[in-house]
């Protein structure tokens, strides 16, 4: 027997897991993290603790426990476990790795979150069928997995696959990494609650509790046929999709996979998405592409996070 644990760390909470060696989740639990406000230390103290907790819930021996992989939002340098920039940590540098290994004890593995998605895939979803699976990520912002005949791709540092600051409008809006026109300035939850502000009631979009109270109001209203909200969702499909097509594009993948809390709600955030997507790529327009939806929670980032540490230790 052995177990590993997969935590996704996300800019309002910390979603932990514990699998066994098929990455079978045996017990899970989720604590809200204060994103910008919470020291990494604290953050990675808080994870620790839970997973000593579903540990000792699930009565399994620690020994048994391979490793903790974590995704987290940024840029990850991997394998070092650097957190170079995360929207998370007000600080840059953060070298998490060490950080939680140091608490824990466990071998600890940090990636991109989205990364972890792309994982998630390839071990217990459409990757089974697909050797190459493109996966992009959509709810507090934009991210992107790819997997290449079978083997994640990670770029030269582990920043590659940052889809959601390649820019859409040159000059355009304001990104939360500080850039103009990224594709997520567009289509993130933040960018979605910042223009549904003019329509009131205003909210703090940098505060991510008040930001998903907001999105579930957002999308009660579009699916109930707002049409001034629906409007936004629209705008913000069509963006994403439009860089979608531009990575279909580029990559040729045989299937496309829309993953996060964002993928499955709204409705018109989907349909103006999928339309974009196949007007604005020659591949695309050729129907050759498959979309698909992911539509489980943060379990399924977490399970990738697992998926990550049955990778290093196993195989
Ligand atoms: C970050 C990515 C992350 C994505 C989804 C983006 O803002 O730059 O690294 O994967 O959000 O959380
Ligand atoms: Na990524
Ligand atoms: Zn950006």
């Amino acid at each position: 027997a052995g177990y590993a644990v997969g935590i996704k760390i996300s800019m309002h909470q910390a979603a932990v897991s514990l699998t066994d060696l098929s990455g079978d989740i045996l017990g899970a639990e989720t604590i809200p993290v204060r994103a910008n406000r919470d020291a990494p230390e604290w953050i990675a103290d808080i994870c620790v603790q839970q997973v000593q907790k579903i540990i000792a819930d699930s009565a399994i021996d620690p020994a048994l426990v391979l490793g903790v992989g974590i995704g987290i939002p940024g840029y990850v340098e991997y394998p070092s476990g650097l957190v170079r920039w995360a929207p998370v940590f007000s600080e840059r540098d953060v070298p998490f790795k060490e950080i939680v290994e140091q608490r824990s004890g466990f071998r600890t593995f940090i990636d991109n979150d989205a990364n972890m998605t792309a994982l998630a895939e390839k071990w217990f979803g459409v990757g089974r069928t697909f050797p190459t699976v493109l996966v992009v990520t959509v709810e507090h912002g934009v991210g992107m997995g790819l997997v290449v005949n079978e083997k994640l791709y990670r770029g030269a540092h582990g920043f590659g696959a940052e889809f959601g600051h390649t820019k859409i409008v040159v000059g355009g809006a304001l990104c939360r990494c500080g850039q103009r026109g990224c594709i997520e300035a567009y289509a993130s939850d933040y960018a979605i609650a910042r223009e549904a502000n003019i329509l009131g009631p205003s909210v703090d979009t940098d505060d991510p509790i008040a930001l998903q109270n907001r999105m579930r109001q957002l999308i009660r209203q579009a699916d109930d046929g707002d049409e001034a909200v629906i409007s936004i969702f629209e705008r913000a499909g069509t963006m994403l999709g439009t860089g979608i097509a531009n990575l279909v594009d580029i990559l040729d993948p045989p299937v496309v996979v829309l993953s996060g809390a964002r993928a499955q709600s709204a409705r018109a955030f989907f349909s103006s998405l999928r339309d974009a997507m196949e007007a604005n790529s020659l591949l695309g327009a050729d129907q050759t592409v498959d979309l698909r939806i992911d539509s489980g929670g943060d379990e399924v980032w977490a399970r990738g996070a697992a998926a990550l540490v049955l990778e290093e230790t196993l195989i």
